[in-house]
């Protein structure tokens, strides 16, 4: 199936979730207001991978990215690292709370799928 729904409801404020996505975790996070401030008060010159928050979500609240670090391709974990976002083990990659590489051997930020909300309440990537 090349396309996945995720019914938003079931993911509360402040939680991550992982899903499958034609063979590869795609971290979905419902990001608190908190985080989102945090997320559009970084400077650009502060990145690796310059990008505006605003240009990796199309709502704020939920960042939807490939769970797949853009080293060698692990799986970073959530909620840990030294940027309050995403932490790869397997080198040491620390994402922040939009998935910017910050800090470690990646180069890029993680990757957006493609996606779209239907309604408020679905989310439908690919
Ligand atoms: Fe993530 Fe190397 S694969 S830091």
């Amino acid at each position: 199936l090349a396309k996945v729904e995720v019914d938003l409801t079931k993911i509360p404020e402040g939680k991550n979730v992982v899903i499958k996505w034609r063979g590869k975790p795609v971290f979905i996070r419902h990001r608190t207001a908190s985080e989102i401030s945090e997320a559009n008060a970084t400077q650009l010159n502060e990145l690796k991978d310059p990008q505006n928050d605003s240009d990796r979500v199309k709502k704020p609240e939920w960042l939807v990215m490939l769970g797949v670090c853009t080293h060698l391709g692990c799986v970073p974990i959530g909620e840990a690292g030294d940027y309050g976002g995403w932490y790869c083990p397997c080198h040491g990659s620390h994402y922040d709370i939009s998935g910017r590489i910050r800090k470690g051997p990646a180069p890029l930020n993680l990757e957006i799928p493609q996606y779209e909300f239907e309604g408020e309440d679905l989310l439908i990537i690919g």
